[in-house]
């Protein structure tokens, strides 16, 4: 309704111009909002304000002329003009309703799709040298879950696992490899089913032996010219590696594929290119034998040049030079409207300045955009960056495994009759859902709290309330499963109707909302609100017990519809839902 509403008044806004009452050239951004307060309707716009200037009149005297121009729709019941120059909108009821009743036969719920975009997602992108931790987390989830609506909206994503899968701490990893197999044969392989520890027997071989350095110095030499052994060995470490990483993104429920991942040895050819195109145009400078990029706008708070390091004195390349290669490839190759990276906010500086060499360097299309999605820490109870109590770094399966036993206790104290399996079934469900939940329903760009406690309450905006709120808006349907609908019609009456009824019928704009933003918290704090209205909708309104069989109808298909919006915005979430807990 309000991208109807907006569409009303850009078509307004060239009859005002035909008409010659505001200039040809203006162009407001022309906003929309949901009033708080229903007594002044449903929908308010500023646009007389904003074209006062432009028009030279009055705003209240733009506001009328405005409402005199506006398109005859049958969606609009009354319009109003408040305040300075505020233009309210009534929306009718039934137009509301009958919205509501198309969107339940939809298979996108009634959300009109935007023009198609062509989107790079770079998400989870962990370093294969080690195991996935807790910190990796916030990357992956957020970023599937705006990948699923990016997908719902019918945009082409093309997911893309920037993988740390190169570098010189692989020299030490493949002389230990070898170093275990020379002495066990392929059983040295179990030994990489705990990277986090075959990472620091390495680094301690590598410590106390010269010989062992040696070799594995010599290692990242010959993988970086190509050397066949070599390179065996570092592939079937990375492979192992990301069959870890595999098994935590199935037990999660995200949608990577080994076919996602692009890491970063994909752009060891590019890198010769990337530097020679700096040079051509100038923009390198030495930096005591090391190739670097100045920028005018980047400067510490001394008011020192920070510059972008391109290529090592050794002639080792970094991380910024890989990723300047990964933006023209994500531009050129696979010709991308929108970049987006869900990266820790640590890295921001990182970002704005390779995004802005790569603009400077006509690495990507001017057109594209490049975003970073940061995101902020997850920190223990105590407010710390989150540790295991010996102050190790937290591996995520543990903490999976950990919110699983929880869930289980909560579940089974829930239904103490319960069988074992189906209570297993449902602990499964809910210790990840609260997990995926606690973090994606708070603003990204925050640090939060991990709490078990907090995560797996049934009550606020939690995975367990709305995992509930779905089981009990389901239930209605298992109790009214002989009624036939097909003949039902939706008809707003009640206020508690109403009000459910536009929420219901914000769902497109919530996941414009969150795509464009990058903000699944968006879509959490509408489903808990939607929840609510329910709740109150569902306390004012008896449906079984209706007064009559039409209203008993139609008010069982707005808890249909209710049911149908939860599944689909907890699905894109990630989450999945359970008839009955
Ligand atoms: N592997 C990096 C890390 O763990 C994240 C990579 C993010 N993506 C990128 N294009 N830089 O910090």
């Amino acid at each position: 309704m309000k991208s109807h509403i907006q569409s009303l008044l850009e078509q307004t806004v060239a009859t005002l111009k035909q008409q010659g009452l505001i200039p040809e050239e203006t162009a407001p951004r022309i906003q929309v909002d949901r009033t708080k307060d229903k007594s002044h309707g449903d929908l308010a716009t500023n646009l007389a304000m904003m074209l006062t200037k432009a028009a030279g009149k009055p705003p209240r005297e733009l506001a009328q002329l405005i409402i005199d121009n506006l398109p005859a729709s049958s969606h609009v019941a009354k319009v109003e003009i408040a305040g300075p120059g505020f233009i309210n909108f009534f929306i009718d009821d039934s137009a509301l309703a009958k919205q509501l009743q198309a969107a339940l036969a939809d298979e996108h719920l009634g959300v009109s799709l935007p023009k198609s975009q062509t989107v790079v997602v770079d998400y989870s992108s962990p370093n294969l040298a080690k195991e996935m931790h807790v910190g990796h987390l916030r990357s992956t989830i957020i970023g599937d879950s705006v990948v699923r609506a990016l997908e719902f909206l019918g945009h082409k994503v093309i997911r893309q696992n920037h993988v740390g899968d190169w570098g010189t701490q692989f020299g030490m990893l493949l002389a230990y490899m070898e170093e275990l197999r020379a002495q066990n044969g392929e059983n040295a392989n179990l030994e990489l089913s705990d990277l986090e520890s075959f990472y620091r027997a390495a680094k301690l071989r590598f410590d106390e032996s010269a010989e062992f350095a040696t070799r594995a110095r010599q290692l990242v030499v010959e993988l970086q010219s190509g050397d066949e052994y070599c390179n065996k060995l570092w592939r079937e470490f990375n492979d192992i590696s990301l069959s870890h990483c595999h098994d935590v993104y199935q037990r999660l429920g995200v949608s990577l594929t080994r076919a996602d991942v692009h890491g970063e040895s994909a752009y060891n050819d590019d890198l010769e290119q990337v530097v020679k195109d700096l040079d051509a145009q100038g923009l390198l400078s030495e930096s005591n034998g090391a190739k670097v990029v100045f920028q005018e706008e980047f400067r510490n708070k001394d008011g020192e040049a920070l510059p972008v390091i391109i290529q090592k004195a050794d002639g080792g390349y970094l991380y910024a030079t890989t990723d300047l290669a990964a933006m023209r490839y994500r531009s050129g190759t696979l010709h991308a409207d929108r970049a987006l990276y869900f990266v820790d906010l640590r890295q921001a500086l990182h970002f704005q300045q390779v995004f802005s060499l790569a603009r400077t360097a006509g690495f990507v299309r001017p057109e594209m955009t490049l975003e970073h999605m940061g995101f902020g820490t997850m920190n223990g109870e105590d407010g710390r960056p989150f540790k295991t109590r010996s102050g190790g770094v937290v591996k995520l399966v543990d903490l999976l495994d950990e919110a699983n036993v929880r869930a289980l206790e909560l579940v089974r104290s829930k239904n103490p009759d319960m069988d074992e399996d189906t209570l297993a079934e449902i602990a499964r469900v809910v210790g990840i859902a609260s997990v995926k939940y606690a973090d994606l329903s708070k603003n990204r760009a925050s640090d939060y709290i991990f709490s078990f406690d907090q995560m797996l309450s049934f009550e606020g905006n939690t995975a367990p309330y709305l995992l509930y709120a779905y089981t009990r808006v389901a239930g209605i349907f298992k109790r009214a499963e002989d009624v036939d609908l097909s003949n039902a019609v939706i008809a707003l009456e009640h206020d508690k109707e109403k009000e459910l009824g536009n929420k219901l019928a914000q769902f497109g704009e919530i996941l414009a909302r969150m795509v464009d933003k990058g903000q699944p918290h968006v879509l959490c704090g509408y489903l808990f609100e939607l929840a609510g209205a329910f709740s109150s909708f569902y306390e004012a309104c008896p449906v079984l017990a209706a007064d009559n069989e039409t209203q008993k109808h139609s008010r069982l298909l707005l808890s249909q519809l209710t049911a149908k919006t939860l599944k689909q915005g907890l699905s894109l979430l990630g989450i999945e839902t359970l008839e009955r807990m």
